[in-house]
C-alpha cells in the first residue's frame, strides 16, 4: 500500500520523508493557500524531495483550461508531477486527453462509486475518494472505499484507488483491510500511525538495562 503525504507544508514532508518510507504527496488549492507561498516553486521543491508522484491541481473548470493547465504544469514542473483533476464532466474529459499525451491524473473529489468508475474509465492513473468529508454529513465514507475495492475486483481495473480525506488512523487501517492502493494523509496521521505506548515503554525498560550492563562494564 502506498502511503502520501496530503500537505505542501515542505518542513512536514522532509520530516516523513526523512522515514523513508513515503510513496508521494497530494496538493490541492487549499494546502498552497495555507502554506503561503507560491505554487509552483512549493511544488517544485516537493518534488525535489519525494521522488514519487506530486499532485498539482488544475484550477480551471473548462476542460480546455484544463488541458492547456495541466500540460502546463508538466512542462515546467519536475517529471514525477502529476496533474490533478476535479471529478466533473469536463474534467472526465480533461482526463482522457491528458492521459492519451501520456500525463498521469489523479482524479479528485470523487464522492461515490460510479465517479471512481467513470475517472477510471477516462484513465485516471488515480482516482481519489474522500472519506472524511462523507463522514462529515453524517453517513460512512469507508462505505464509500469498500463499494470501490468490490467495484474494481469485479472490472479489473487499472487506476489506483487514492483514499483522501482521511482524519484519523483508523481511517487508514480500514483502507488497508480493504486493499486500497494508496492513502494520502496529513503528517499528524503518519505520526500517529507510527505511535504505541508499549514500543516506548518497551524501550525504556531496554535503556535503562542496558545503562545497567555498561555500568557493570559487560559492554
Ligand atoms: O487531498 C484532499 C483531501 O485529502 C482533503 O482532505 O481533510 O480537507 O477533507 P480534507
Amino acid at each position: 500500500m502506498e502511503f502520501f503525504l496530503d500537505t505542501a507544508d515542505v518542513d512536514e514532508i522532509r520530516e516523513i520523508a526523512g522515514w523513508g518510507i513515503l510513496d508521494g504527496v497530494t496538493t490541492n488549492p487549499s494546502l498552497i493557500k495555507k502554506s503561503g507561498r507560491d505554487f509552483k516553486e512549493t511544488v517544485r521543491e516537493i518534488a525535489s524531495i519525494c521522488s514519487g508522484p506530486i499532485s498539482a491541481e488544475v484550477t480551471a473548470l473548462d476542460t480546455y483550461g484544463m488541458v492547456e493547465q495541466g500540460r502546463e504544469l508538466k512542462a515546467e514542473l519536475p517529471e514525477n508531477v502529476i496533474i490533478k483533476i476535479p471529478c466533473t464532466p469536463e474534467g472526465l474529459t480533461a482526463t482522457k486527453i491528458l492521459t492519451e499525451d501520456g500525463i498521469d491524473t489523479n482524479v479528485t473529489l470523487i464522492f461515490s462509486a460510479s465517479q471512481a468508475l467513470m475517472a477510471a474509465k477516462a484513465g485516471a492513473t488515480y482516482v481519489s475518494p474522500f472519506i472524511g468529508r462523507i463522514d462529515d454529513t453524517g453517513h460512512d465514507g469507508m462505505e464509500l472505499i469498500a463499494e470501490i475495492m468490490n467495484t474494481w475486483a469485479n472490472y479489473n481495473l487499472e487506476s489506483k484507488v487514492l483514499a483522501a480525506s482521511i482524519r484519523h488512523p483508523t481511517h487508514v487501517l480500514q483502507c488497508m483491510q480493504l486493499g486500497a492502493h494508496t492513502a494520502t494523509m496529513p503528517a499528524k496521521i503518519f505520526r500517529q500511525l507510527m505511535k504505541h505506548p508499549l514500543t516506548d515503554r518497551g524501550l525504556d525498560s531496554f535503556m535503562q538495562d542496558w545503562a545497567e550492563v555498561k555500568k557493570a562494564g559487560n559492554a
